[in-house]
């Protein structure tokens, strides 16, 4: 079996960009750049898988989530550079060698792995990836002779005005015979606008040597490069689509799914829907049989089956199976809402854990709090978990009623089936099966309205 070596290209600043985040760590649904070429090219298995850093290395090398062998470009003075320097680390090896560029992550294994048998079945000493493109702007063109052979890749910045005008262009993957790139690496030279050593100049070098130069063809829109933010943008729609339609073949309706932000790391299940507008992040897992949407941005979290959670922010928080969220909920980190439980309308939690059959319907802030099974809290409950130095604990046992309006101080306890009147601040802790009451006696003044409202200058009488 001939052996099989691969340079991806990592080393560049990416300066259209225009960020100080180097170019390979810039997201694509929460995955940097770089992840999506590597896990195409590990799923050839390669003898040898080389990245070749430089700009940002440090940070580059931590987001490499791959084991691969690293070469560092110093300074970055071309492709051709780049990939000498990798090629230098393959001292003794005799193989073919594919070469791709670290900022084209659409690019697909069972492409890449086609290129490779093309190249070998050729007999090519090199072998262009080339597709054709409605908009061929920034990319190296293919010069064909009348033969309509591969002659040679010119850069834009430096092809001439007919030139330009070529729809066929190089997408920056090859496979080499490593022997044969190696003698042409040794030949570049920088007489571009660029004064940098192209990897491209190699093919025509090669082909000028005697050998055989070939070209594959591959689709535009996987071989589309990153290159500034709206060429991102325009990727990230690609992968989201891949993404969801991943989702949709496993059994997951989503209604408007181009409204849907889904990242790489999120697994839903079967028969659950996603409603318009929603934003799935980082870990989030989401069982079978819910409902989510419109308009939830879960960011990693944890839902068990037939959730239902409507216009809703969550934040590392974890949902067990019948619970109902929203409208109009933010959970913070660290909170549990357990099974067949609710956080209804205008309701914050952050660090709370909800009980089964517990419910928190309407306008609360709590905090800090552990509430146990099937309690109820009023419209307008508020934990006051923070005196400005610290933080404190609530704790409302099994069954127990809190009293619209109650603010509960803590660190405060309401024992099980215990209850809180209406309005009521409550700083000590209720005893099971108790009424816990704060407020003022009422008093009602006879004939008050009569005397407050003749009082009035009649001009401005109430309408
Ligand atoms: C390159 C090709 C161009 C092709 C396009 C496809 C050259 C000269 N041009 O242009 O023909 O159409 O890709 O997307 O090769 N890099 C290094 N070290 C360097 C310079 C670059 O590692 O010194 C890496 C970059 O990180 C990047 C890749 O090489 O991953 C390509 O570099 P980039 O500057 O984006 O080349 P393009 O102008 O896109
Ligand atoms: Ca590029």
């Amino acid at each position: 079996m001939r052996r099989l070596a691969v340079i991806v290209l990592a080393a560049g600043q990416g300066k259209r960009m225009k960020s100080s985040t180097p170019k390979m760590l810039h997201s694509i649904c929460g995955k940097p750049i770089l992840s999506y070429v590597l896990s195409s090219v590990a799923q050839l298995r390669p003898d040898r898988l080389l990245v070749v850093v430089g700009h940002g290395s440090e940070e580059v090398i931590a987001a490499i989530d791959h084991k691969v062998e690293l070469a560092i470009q110093e300074e970055q003075l071309g492709t051709g550079h780049a990939v000498a320097t990798a090629v230098r680390r393959l001292a003794g090896y005799a193989g073919d060698v594919l070469v791709v560029c670290g900022d084209t992550p659409l690019l697909e294994a069972a492409t890449l792995s086609n290129l490779v048998q093309a190249h070998r079945g050729a007999g090519a000493q090199a072998t262009v990836t080339t597709s054709h493109v409605e908009a061929p702007e920034g990319y190296g063109r293919i010069v064909r002779d009348a033969e309509q052979g591969m002659e040679s890749i010119v850069e834009e910045r430096d092809a001439t005005s007919t030139q330009k005008l070529i729809a066929e262009i190089n997408t920056g993957v090859y496979c080499f015979e490593s022997r044969a790139l190696g003698e042409a690496l040794s030949l570049l030279d920088d007489a571009n606008s660029q004064k940098e050593l192209y990897l491209t100049d190699t093919i025509h070098i090669i082909r000028s040597r005697g050998g055989k130069v070939s070209s594959f063809a591959a689709n535009q829109e996987e071989t589309q490069g990153i290159n500034s933010l709206s060429d991102l943008a325009r990727v990230e729609q690609v992968v989201l689509k891949r993404l969801r339609q991943g989702l949709m073949e496993e059994g997951v309706r989503f209604v408007m799914p181009e409204t849907t932000y889904i990242e790489a790391g999120v697994k839903i299940a079967n028969d659950t829907v996603i409603e318009p507008n929603c934003y799935l992040a980082g870990s989030t897992t989401i069982g079978s049989g819910c409902h989510v949407g419109p308009g939830a941005a879960l960011y990693d979290c944890r839902l068990g089956e037939r959730v239902r959670v409507s216009m809703t922010v969550g934040h590392e928080v974890e949902i067990a199976d019948d619970v109902e969220v929203g409208p109009f909920c933010s959970l913070r980190p660290g909170t549990v809402l357990r099974a067949g439980s609710k956080a209804g309308t205008f309701v914050e939690l952050k660090k709370t854990d909800v009980g089964e059959g517990s419910k928190v319907p309407h306008l609360s802030y709590i905090g800090d709090a552990d509430i146990g099974k099937d309690a109820n809290i009023g419209a307008g409950t508020i934990t006051c978990n923070y005196d400005g130095i610290k933080k404190s604990q609530t704790i409302v046992e099994d069954g127990a009623f809190i009293g619209s309006d109650t603010m509960l101080i803590a660190p405060v306890r309401v024992g099980k089936g215990a209850v809180t009147g209406a309005g009521s601040a409550i700083s000590k802790d209720v005893p099971a099966g108790s009424l816990g009451l704060e407020r003022a006696d009422q008093k009602n003044i006879a004939g008050w309205a009569a005397r407050h409202f003749n009082k009035k200058d009649k001009k401005s009488e109430r309408k």
